[in-house]
């Protein structure tokens, strides 16, 4: 099977797109997947997590990312992808040199919409999974994530806040289906930094799945220390504290991404129709 392209969107921020993505390359990798990470949000945050703000920094711009948006530059893949201290994990890195091309209208910007698919036709080979972040954002660098995937993975908090942007990412991803992907497929919304002793996590965890069903994964990433403190030891869970209940409910949703991913490869269908539904007022117990 080809390698799955899977990107993790929301226009919100802080709602843990970068930490799943991290968390979920450690498990995957830990599992014996070769995963390939790419970091598309000019804030960088997952190259950062894994090398230092330091390292990041001190990165040339034409060997992050941001060389795949740069006319004069044809990069190969091999001047891009870099190793990490993790086996089986790789990165195209991020840097803050993305901001600048990170345009608002993305359907405006002509070849600059594929840049991220073309490059990956060749970069992806030898890897089982690809993983994108993207920036709160739904300009330049998501619309490309969106071309460029198989899959989208929508992280949210199950929060007022949390939720209120899921009608523009609907729409965003929808447009991406008629113009460039037609193969694009919505894995689901992942709840993240759950707490569920919190009326409000319960009530708004109730009224997603009551809308959305099937789209709401059944795992969930709970709010947990030890997710900022391997994040601060630039370690993925899985690496950092293999056997404690934050490992254990990442592997959960790793183990529902990839039965997700096989089931829509199976049956494209069902995963096909965005819903928009929109969000009512919930009453908090
Ligand atoms: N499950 C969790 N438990 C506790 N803290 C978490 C959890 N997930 C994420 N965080 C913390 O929440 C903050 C935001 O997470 P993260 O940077 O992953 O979000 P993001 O969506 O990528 O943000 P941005 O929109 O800025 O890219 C970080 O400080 C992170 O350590
Ligand atoms: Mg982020």
């Amino acid at each position: 099977m080809p390698p799955l392209t899977i990107c993790f969107i929301n226009r919100k921020g802080g709602c843990g797109k970068s930490s799943c993505t991290f968390h979920l390359a450690g498990t995957l990798a830990k599992e014996g997947r070769k995963v390939l990470l790419l970091d598309l949000d000019p804030q960088a945050s997952l190259s950062q997590g894994i090398f230092g703000p330091a390292a990041v920094e001190a990165l040339p711009v034409d060997r992050s990312i941001a060389a795949l948006f740069d006319d004069g530059c044809d990069p190969e893949p091999a001047e891009l992808v870099r190793p990490t201290p993790f086996q089986g994990i790789s990165i195209v890195p991020g840097s803050n040199a993305l901001e600048s091309v990170n345009y608002p209208s993305p359907q405006e910007c002509g070849e600059l919409q594929t840049a991220v698919r073309l490059f990956l036709k060749e970069a992806r080979e030898g890897f089982d999974l690809v993983l994108i972040d993207c920036p709160p954002t739904l300009a330049l660098c998501s619309w490309n994530a969106l071309v460029a995937s198989d899959f989208v993975v929508v992280p949210l908090q199950p929060e007022d806040y949390g939720s209120q942007g899921i009608t523009y990412i609907q729409r965003f991803i929808d447009q991406a289906l008629a113009k460039h992907n037609p193969g694009l497929r919505l894995l689901g919304y992942l709840l993240t930094m759950v707490q569920p002793r919190l009326g409000v996590h319960a009530a708004y965890s109730g009224q997603l799945r009551s809308l959305y069903r099937e789209k709401v994964f059944t795992n969930v990433m709970p709010h947990a220390a030890h997710f900022k403190e391997s994040i601060a030891a630039r370690q993925p869970i899985a690496f950092y504290k293999p056997r404690c209940a934050s490992s254990k409910a990442m592997q959960a949703i790793a183990a529902e991404l990839l039965d997700r991913a096989a089931a829509a490869v199976k049956s494209p269908a069902e995963f096909t129709y965005f819903e928009n539904r929109v969000l009512g007022n919930v009453e908090v117990a």
